[in-house]
């Protein structure tokens, strides 16, 4: 890919609002039967303002490995995994948080109990939901539950769980650059990097194609928690839709205190560098994956 290609205009609006409709379809679809309050805090979680970057990135990296079917649907079921993450991440026993995506955390809005049963709900659902989108992809059984299986292999004990339980369990201790980097690979790196090979597994891509999406789904999923990090110092509540300053808060570790602010942007860029060239070298670095890559950093939200 050359530089001018890579400086293309990429336009993702559409991309949010395809999955924006597919969140609205599952939720009107699958929340009706669950006894209220917590089909309501479902559709409240899957329907709030987020950047919807893990389904973006599905669809761009399917598109890059030249899938052509409308995957909206497991971008959907992708971004159903990250709302229930985020849902039990602002519970009062994990980060106790009263604001996520500019509105009261659910279960600020609907209680503690209907909250963690919601998030309890949506992982099934999303499994179900990636079930359902494989199929409507065209691919065979087996296609399907390597998919499915990727998908909460990435949500599960060794990675986004696991992660989220270390990142508890280091809070109020002084933890060394490595062991902070496995976190964050695990707790926010693993369901990227897995956005990023199920879209190349959903386009039927060879093994190789699919290591390179893995290692830039990694880098870029550093990259994206190193300037969460970031943010949490530099960007006001407002900006963020979320609490700024939680991390110093709840005496976490994070790239900023163990970097500071220049060294943890300049640690992020170069795993952006990292994520993007792995991919130029099996020929998949699209304009709209470059893009990807940079936003993670650049972003201010
Ligand atoms: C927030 O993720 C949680 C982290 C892993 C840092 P996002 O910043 O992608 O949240 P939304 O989906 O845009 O709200
Ligand atoms: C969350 O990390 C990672 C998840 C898996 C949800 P944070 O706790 O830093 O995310 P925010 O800052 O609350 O969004
Ligand atoms: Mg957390
Ligand atoms: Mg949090
Ligand atoms: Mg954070």
């Amino acid at each position: 890919m050359t530089e001018q290609a890579v400086a293309v205009a990429v336009d993702l609006g559409p991309d949010r609002a395809a999955i924006d409709r597919a969140l609205e379809a599952f939720c009107d679809r699958y929340c009706g039967g669950l006894p209220a309050p917590v089909g309501d805090a479902i559709r409240y979680s899957l329907m709030g303002e987020g950047k919807r970057l893990r389904g973006i990135l599905f669809l761009r990296a399917y598109e890059a490995a030249r899938g052509t079917a409308d995957g909206s649907a497991m971008a959907g079921a992708i971004e159903i995994v990250h709302a229930y993450s985020l849902v039990h991440d602002d519970l009062p026993c994990m980060d106790d948080d009263d604001v996520r995506r500019g509105r009261p955390t659910v279960h600020r809005a609907f209680g503690v109990a209907a909250a963690t049963a919601a998030g309890l709900a949506m992982v099934p659902l999303a499994a179900l939901c990636a079930a359902d989108a494989a199929r409507e992809l065209g691919l065979d059984h087996t296609e399907t539950g390597e998919i499915v299986r990727e998908l909460m292999i990435a949500s599960g004990a060794g990675g986004m769980i696991g992660g989220q339980l270390l990142d508890l369990e280091g809070e109020g201790k002084p933890l060394a650059l490595e062991e902070l980097q496995r976190i964050h690979t695990a707790k926010t790196g693993a369901l990227i990097a897995a956005a990023a090979t199920i879209g190349g597994r959903a386009a039927r891509t060879s093994s190789e194609r699919r290591d390179a999406l893995a290692r830039y789904g990694a880098s870029v999923g550093l990259a994206f928690q190193i300037a969460d990090d970031v943010l949490d110092v530099t960007a006001t509540t407002d900006q963020l839709g979320k609490t700024a300053g939680r991390d110093v808060a709840l005496q976490k570790s994070t790239y900023p205190a163990l970097l500071g602010i220049e060294g943890a942007r300049s640690r992020a860029d170069a795993l952006v560098r990292d994520g993007c060239a792995a991919l130029d070298q099996v020929g998949l670095l699209t304009p709209a994956l470059d893009r990807i890559a940079h936003f993670t950093v650049q972003r201010t939200s």
